[in-house]
């Protein structure tokens, strides 16, 4: 029996290296493997997005940069269901259906909207609540449906997000439960293997809000700008340097074949200097990104093609949609 594998990807920045290899990457690698025996949704959820950022222009830019980038990156749309959540309605009306089979309990205690209010709590607010909307508090609901609403078998995540399949599979095996059928396929989470942490800039998490990412798409030169940029001990220029404690060697690892990589090492230790070696670290990413650089800057000034691939995979995946629909107004509601 052929598997549905389903994974959404929510826009909420411009894509950066730390993305690419943390998540876009392993997944493109997945579809290769798996093509013969599974069936692949990838989408953007943009209406999760929705729960942080609030203005239209931006909205819509991050939208197609998404697109843009895991087509760059060589997403086949006739390999991969590729859509826009906004484009599928029935989502919507299972999220309602489901809510009513959602205690509210499990969503009190979903992670995210903990966190949240914790912070609250630490800063003494009166209101623990404060500042959360309902759209964060019901996010799981949402991805629930998202997940349910296609049949799928696995979801592949990271660490942060197992919960909210568990989520998923809770509400759907008590709906299988009270209408004693299989109204909903019971999802699985497929957690990947830790995948390196990409450091940023500074060293720390690569991360947006740390404003320390190399953004992928940059031109040449301002990436080469953003490579000279990482943080460096003060070795000077002929000293030997420590690859183990080098930032720049933990990129270049990133990037390399090991042999590559052991080269670089040996001239690390024999005195490379810093800018000589951010040198040959630009040429190696470089290398990795002209190509899909050059594919995306071509869907982004020609975002029709890319609005073509959305309405056909919302087309495809609507067919699916529909009958899942049928089968739980069907057995939900009678009708
Ligand atoms: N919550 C996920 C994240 O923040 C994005 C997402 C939304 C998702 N719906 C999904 C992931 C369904 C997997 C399946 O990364």
């Amino acid at each position: 029996m052929k598997k549905t594998i389903l994974t959404g990807v929510k826009p909420t920045g411009m894509a950066h290296i730390g993305n690419y290899l943390g998540a876009i990457k392993p997944a493109l690698e997945e579809v290769e493997k798996r093509k013969e025996n599974a069936d692949f949704f990838f989408f953007i959820a943009e209406y999760h997005a929705h729960t942080s950022v609030k203005e239209p222009a931006l909205f819509k830019e991050y939208i197609y940069d998404i697109a843009a980038t895991w087509l760059a990156f060589g997403l086949n749309p006739d390999k991969v269901t590729f859509y826009r959540q906004g484009d599928i309605p029935e989502l919507f009306e299972l999220t309602w259906l489901l809510a009513c089979h959602t205690p509210k309990g499990d969503l009190n205690r979903a992670h995210a909207y903990k966190a949240l209010v914790a912070e609250n709590q630490e800063k003494d607010n009166q209101d623990p609540d404060q500042g959360i909307n309902m759209g964060v508090y019901t996010y799981p609901i949402l991805m629930a449906s998202d997940i349910l609403l296609f049949d799928t078998n696995i979801v592949p995540v990271g660490k942060d997000q197992i919960q909210h399949v568990e989520i998923a599979r809770s509400i759907a095996s008590r709906i299988n439960e009270l209408y004693k059928t299989e109204v909903l396929v019971e999802p699985q989470e497929e957690v990947k293997e830790e995948v390196a942490t990409i450091p940023g800039l500074d060293g720390r998490k690569m991360s947006k809000s740390y404003n320390n990412s190399i953004p992928l798409f940059v031109s040449e030169k301002k990436l080469k700008k953003l490579v000279n940029k990482i943080k460096t001990d003060s070795t000077g220029p002929n000293e030997p340097k420590d690859p183990d404690t080098a930032l720049v060697y933990d990129y270049y690892k990133l990037f390399s074949t090991p042999e590559e990589l052991s080269v670089f090492r040996e001239e690390l230790i024999k005195g490379l200097s810093w800018g000589e070696a951010k040198a040959q670290l630009f040429e190696k990413i470089n290398n990795q990104i002209k190509g899909p650089r050059d594919k995306y800057n071509q869907l982004m000034e020609n975002r029709q093609v890319i609005d073509k691939l959305l309405v056909d995979g919302a087309q495809k995946a609507r067919a699916v949609a529909k009958r899942t629909m049928e089968r739980v107004r069907k057995n939900l509601l009678g009708l």
